[in-house]
């Protein structure tokens, strides 16, 4: 009862951080991109993959470590698969910047100067991540609430 409690808090305390630290980045992917302008990115950036690793991984015990409604449910819940398609989305959505990023922390630790040309469309990416979040949110409170339950 406690984990299951832990687990709720954790998945629900990682949509706080991860939407304000996706935005964050989109909005200093917008600004100087100077070396303390590229570290207030890397910061958002850093709280982005936390926040998507709690969601991921307390979502997954969730879901299929029997703690909640049990497997059967959302595997049989189109919302729960609506969800899933949106984090996919996301994560497609994720690999070029994250490559990117990758890269521009390596140049900064050199003393190089990244080519960050790349900015606004990966701010551009970053806000409409961050919408996609907020559909995330509206599928899974009605999933939770027993709606995409195939009709019989
Ligand atoms: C960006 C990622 C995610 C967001 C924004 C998100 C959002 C949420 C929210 C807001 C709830 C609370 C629903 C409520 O009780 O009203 C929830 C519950 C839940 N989420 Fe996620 N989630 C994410 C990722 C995942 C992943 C990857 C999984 C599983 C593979 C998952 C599985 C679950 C489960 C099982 C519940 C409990 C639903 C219930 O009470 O029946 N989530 N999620």
């Amino acid at each position: 009862m406690t984990i299951r409690w832990l687990l709720a808090a954790l998945h629900l305390l990682a949509l706080g951080v991860g939407l304000g630290a996706v935005w964050a980045r989109g909005r200093a992917l917008q600004a100087q991109l100077d070396v303390p302008g590229l570290r207030r990115v890397f910061y958002a950036d850093a709280w982005w993959g936390i926040a998507a690793l709690l969601w991921i991984g307390t979502g997954l015990v969730r879901a299929f470590g029997g703690f909640e409604k049990g497997s059967f449910y959302y595997l049989h819940n189109h919302l729960f698969w609506a969800k899933m398609a949106l984090l996919v989305a996301i994560l497609v959505l994720e690999l070029g910047p994250m490559i990117a990023l990758i890269r521009w922390r390596g140049g900064v630790a050199r003393g190089a100067v990244p080519d960050t040309r790349a900015a606004s469309r990966f701010a551009r990416i970053s806000f409409v991540q961050a919408v996609l979040v907020v559909f995330m949110v509206l599928a899974a409170t009605a999933m939770a609430r027993g709606y995409g339950v195939p009709a019989r």
